[in-house]
């Protein structure tokens, strides 16, 4: 117990928890789009997925628990190490002008409270229906349609998702580089592997509200 807590302690540990943590949440991304897509087959399709996962009962809570576990101490891992980068430089650079950071990692921060916002409102909006204006548990295909005729709702999705490609994309890359699998060469693979993951991640969601929106969903 001590060993872990000096683990957690130390910079290297906390930056360690992002990266394990952030596996576990890139892995539920995933099959979270995949599963989704199944609202391209059809409504039925859609409903016999969503009432396959919650048949799974007690797994579902241990999933759901273990989700949790992984966000929460993914977020207080991030702030902390905020925390510390801003005690080891209270003062800010008069002119700061980064040469290797890209877009992604300068919005890494914001996007992540971005994604944090999304997500409150996201289970509110089709997991308990509370911001949704015609809630059914047994009809997600509908519930996904109804939410999406929403101009200003499937917007806010759009710009959810568009955080997310670019979260994914610099926080894969930092993740892997934590974990020393990175390569030094001209096209790393931490690069190649993040922006594929970011572009495939970030397509899959985004096809849905847009579908929507277009009349090739109804
Ligand atoms: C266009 C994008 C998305 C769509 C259409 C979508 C759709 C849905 C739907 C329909 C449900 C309810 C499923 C059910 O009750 O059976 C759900 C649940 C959920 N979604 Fe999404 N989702 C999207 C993006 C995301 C993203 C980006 C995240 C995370 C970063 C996410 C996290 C979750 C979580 C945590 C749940 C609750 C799962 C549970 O415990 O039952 N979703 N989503």
């Amino acid at each position: 117990m001590r060993r872990l807590l000096l683990f957690w302690g130390s910079t290297v540990g906390k930056k360690v928890v992002m990266a394990v943590t952030g596996i576990v949440l890139v892995g539920f991304v995933i099959g979270h789009m995949l599963g989704n897509l199944q609202m391209f087959r059809d409504a039925e399709a859609m409903n016999n997925y969503a009432a396959f996962l919650k048949s799974t009962g007690g797994l579902l809570w241990v999933a759901r628990a273990g989700l949790l576990t992984a966000a929460v101490l993914h977020i207080i891992a991030a702030v902390q190490l905020t925390l510390i980068n801003r005690a080891a430089r209270p003062t800010a650079y008069v002119r700061r002008d980064p040469q290797v950071a890209t877009f992604a990692s300068r919005t890494l921060r914001w996007g992540g409270v971005i994604l944090a916002v999304f997500i409150v409102y996201h289970l509110g909006h089709f997991t308990t229906g509370t911001f949704h204006p015609a809630f059914s548990h047994r009809d997600v295909y509908g519930n996904v349609i109804i939410g999406f005729r929403s101009v200003w709702v499937a917007l806010f999705y759009v710009i959810a998702m568009a955080s997310l490609g670019l979260h994914l994309f610099h926080g894969v890359w930092a993740g892997v580089r934590t974990l020393g699998l990175q390569q030094r060469s001209e096209v790393p693979i931490q690069r190649t592997v993040a922006l594929w993951v970011a572009i495939v991640v970030w397509a899959g969601f985004t096809m849905i509200p847009v579908a929507v929106l277009l009349g090739v969903l109804n």
